[in-house]
């Protein structure tokens, strides 16, 4: 079988400052302020568009989009996020980040899926509608998408995993082939170490789900903004993918996943005014279907 390659990338927060005092009357004010303080040093286009000339030479299948491609999903910066998505050279399967649903107008509008349209599912869930979704990657991998993500108040950017999206999914998982290798995309890690306004209300209920279900062999995530390989299999859990930001200037990065039966090969790639492949790694599946 040939090897499925895919980029793992997250968390672009493209920006687009307004001032205009009818668009600010919301929690976007906050995002502002945030970002004139803490981020604008911190968040760039540059590394998203250093991506445009270096995916194409790595032969990808896939490209998984984790969420926050916007910051405080204005109408503009979605449309410069998906000017450069659009030129990315594989099929994208993107899932929305908290600054993706920023304000309760984006979230009820579905800002983040009118311009982030998935190919068509391989299920009759839908990301949009019923927050979940699969795609049948190749004839072994199987990508299911989770949208955690919803509009909050001024302080918090928790996500939540409702009653209704799990028993969703464990429909959605009872159609996969019983030998199917499951890859998981959601824009939050599932464990609650975080700071509680920042994490995923009911991710222990999707880290029990997931305990047993060995089909899902790695859980990819972004919203920590750090890079985490954390292999979780001999404690009963799958592999945890964080790929970190792509547009941080300090601490940039990405993942290419290449991946057989047998294993995934994780390469590094960090941002140090160019996109240089730091370290790679390879681990073993051990969670038996
Ligand atoms: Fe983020
Ligand atoms: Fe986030």
């Amino acid at each position: 079988m040939k090897p499925l390659r895919i980029a793992q990338i997250s968390d672009f927060h493209v920006t687009h400052l307004t001032w205009n005092p009818l668009r600010l009357f919301s929690k976007r004010i906050l995002g502002n302020l945030n970002w004139v303080f803490h981020r604008r040093n911190r968040f760039s286009e540059e590394p998203l568009r250093a991506l445009i000339p270096l995916l194409p030479k790595l032969e990808l299948d896939w490209i998984f989009l984790g969420g926050d491609l916007t910051t405080t999903s204005l109408p503009e910066e979605f449309a410069k996020a998906k000017a450069i998505v659009n030129q990315f050279p594989a099929p994208c399967i993107a899932v929305p980040g908290n600054h993706d649903h920023y304000t309760y107008p984006a979230y009820y509008q579905k800002r983040f899926y009118r311009s982030f349209a998935n190919p068509t599912p391989d299920s009759p869930f839908r990301l949009a509608e019923h927050g979940v979704e699969a795609h049948r990657l190749n004839s072994s991998y199987w990508l299911v998408a989770l949208d955690t993500a919803l509009a909050t108040n001024l302080y918090s950017s928790r996500g939540l995993f409702s009653e209704q999206q799990e028993a969703s999914l464990r429909q959605l998982l009872t159609s996969l082939p019983p030998n199917a290798s499951i890859l998981l995309l959601n824009h939050y890690p599932f464990f609650q170490n975080d700071v509680r306004r920042h994490s995923l209300k009911g991710g222990e209920k999707l880290e029990a789900l997931i305990r047993k279900e060995p089909r899902i062999k790695a859980y990819l995530h972004g919203h920590s903004h750090r890079h985490t390989i954390a292999d979780l299999q001999p404690s009963g859990l799958p592999l945890l993918l964080d790929s970190g930001s792509a547009a941080d200037q300090e601490i940039g990065t990405w993942n290419l996943l290449t991946l057989d039966d047998e294993k995934i090969q994780i390469d590094l790639y960090r941002w140090n005014g160019q996109w240089r492949l730091s370290s790679s790694e390879q681990i073993f599946w051990q969670r038996k279907s």
